[in-house]
């Protein structure tokens, strides 16, 4: 038999369970991700190419040693930063102003970098 101090400690336990699972299903509902929905991903693999981010970060996005290019993808930057970086590089890399590259243009590399696949773990690769 259940003691009646046993459910005095379950009940809320379940509850602040079901509410978290509540609240966090609402958060993810209220933000989805801000670039699968407003990129598109063939048309960036058009603009990154066309634009020349290839160039130096791979055609994949997977970067590169040779031009100490970074991976963008798939998980990449928050899109803000992302934009933010491409608008304003610090090092090596050219800046891309909205006159050259719009920001549509940039949301769908976005969704085409983060689309990539993502890179095999090192002891899985075949010997
Ligand atoms: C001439 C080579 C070159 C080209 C072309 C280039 N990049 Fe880069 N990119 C770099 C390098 C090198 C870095 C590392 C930081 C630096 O040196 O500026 C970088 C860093 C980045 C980062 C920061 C990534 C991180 O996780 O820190 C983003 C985002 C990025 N590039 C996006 C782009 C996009 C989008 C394009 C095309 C519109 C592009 N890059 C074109 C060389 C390049």
């Amino acid at each position: 038999m259940i003691r009646p101090s046993k459910l005095v400690i379950r009940r809320p336990s379940i509850a602040v369970a079901s509410l978290l699972l509540v609240v966090s299903l609402g958060a993810t509902a209220q933000a989805p991700g801000p670039t699968a929905a407003a990129g598109n991903a063939a048309r960036g693999k058009v603009a990154y190419f066309r634009v020349g981010c290839y160039q130096c970060h791979g055609g994949e996005g997977q970067g590169s040693p040779y031009s100490s290019a970074p991976r963008l993808g798939p998980a990449a930057l928050p899109i803000a930063a992302f934009t933010l970086f491409t608008r304003t590089p610090r090092l090596q890399m050219p800046p891309y102003s909205p006159e050259i590259l719009s920001d549509a243009d940039l949301a769908d590399i976005y969704a085409y970098v983060t689309s990539r696949a993502a890179p095999v773990a090192l002891d899985r690769l075949p010997n």
